[in-house]
């Protein structure tokens, strides 16, 4: 098939791994950067150029959508969602899993656990927020956070005060949130592909650090999930709608606690610690997506097909009864 990847950058190392298991598997491969195409907004007939030229032909679209390229990169993979084309994640999908606030809110409506999580928006709020999440130590998160970024821990009651202030004053949406203590540092990530967990690690924040993110200096080794982790990340993989998922838990006393679902994540950390060969499994998904895709295109055919003959049948009674 022929597959195009969205993505800023061909020499990522996930991305140029996606192409890498594409070709090897016989795949036609492009990269685009979703920055490059512009959307025709048009009744009936939507449409996308590409560099000003018409977007080539493409069986399924695989995007890597960052968070500094959002909203743009979002209405691209929308674009190619109207025009009929598979995209492995949906644009929909793609923007529940990005709102912190957003994903929590759907998780917990399935009863998938999380750590209690407060929005407030007032100053007056802050005191009763950070009784609910359990006082300090409390974590602030701005919404739209990845990498570690956006994601700090306050000791005091004056930090909690002073942070949410600024971060209100410089516009962010942030939420409050309850400090899982006993995960010390550490936490879990799965890769979900196609409603499996395909490759799971375990990262530990550096010395000093709480944030366990590999960007952020976490070291990662290869990990079996307990299976009630593997359970938790493929029920919240589901609940945003994604096809490739990577979901980061805390093992918290009461059993997995989920913290976020990434859409694209990093296949870097992932593929060196598990050795599973994770741009491959994606490969093979997409595969299998097109192929059920395309057989529920037949039957919706074949149930049209079959209404349509059963209209036919029914004209000659109409026609009768007029008659
Ligand atoms: N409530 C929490 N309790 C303890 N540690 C946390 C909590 N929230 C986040 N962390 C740590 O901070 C890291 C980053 O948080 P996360 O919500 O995944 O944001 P990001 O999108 O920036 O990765 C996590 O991987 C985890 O190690
Ligand atoms: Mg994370």
């Amino acid at each position: 098939m022929r597959i195009l990847v969205l993505s800023r950058n061909a020499s990522l190392y996930s991305t140029s791994r996606l192409v890498l298991a594409a070709r090897a598997r016989g795949h036609a491969v492009m990269v685009a950067d979703p920055l490059d195409f512009q959307i025709v907004v048009s009744r009936g007939k939507p449409s996308m150029l590409l560099g000003g030229v018409p977007t080539p032909e493409a069986d399924l679209v695989l995007p890597r959508i960052g968070a500094s390229i959002t909203n743009y990169g979002l209405a691209v993979v929308r674009q190619f969602d109207m025009m009929g084309v598979p995209v492995l994640n949906s644009a929909v999908s793609i923007a529940r899993s990005r709102d912190k606030l957003r994903a929590m809110q759907l998780l917990t409506q399935k009863r998938i656990d999380v750590p209690i999580t407060v929005c407030a928006r007032s100053p007056a709020a802050i005191g009763a927020a950070l009784d609910l999440v359990g006082g300090t130590p409390a974590i602030v998160k701005i919404q739209q956070g990845t990498q570690g970024i956006g994601t700090m821990i306050a000791e005091t009651r004056q930090a909690v005060s002073s942070l949410l202030e600024t971060l209100w004053a410089m516009g962010q949406d942030i939420v409050l949130q309850e400090y899982i203590r006993e995960s010390r540092g550490r936490d879990l990530r799965a890769i979900v592909v196609g409603g499996r967990v395909v490759a799971a690690m375990r990262r530990t924040a550096r010395a000093g650090e709480f944030r366990s993110n590999l960007h952020r200096g976490g070291l990662a080794v290869k990990v079996t999930l307990p299976r009630a982790h593997r359970l938790a990340a493929i029920a919240a993989t589901r609940v945003m709608g994604l096809e490739v998922a990577g979901v980061d838990m805390l093992e918290a006393r009461g059993g997995p606690k989920i913290l976020e679902i990434n859409s694209s994540p990093g296949l870097e950390g992932i593929e060196r610690a598990s050795g599973v060969d994770v741009a491959a499994a994606i490969v093979v998904h997409a595969e299998r997506f097109l192929e059920s895709r395309a057989r529920k295109a037949t039957h919706r055919e074949v149930l049209q097909r079959m209404e349509a003959v059963i209209d036919d049948e029914r004209k000659p009674a109409r026609r009768r009864r007029v008659g």
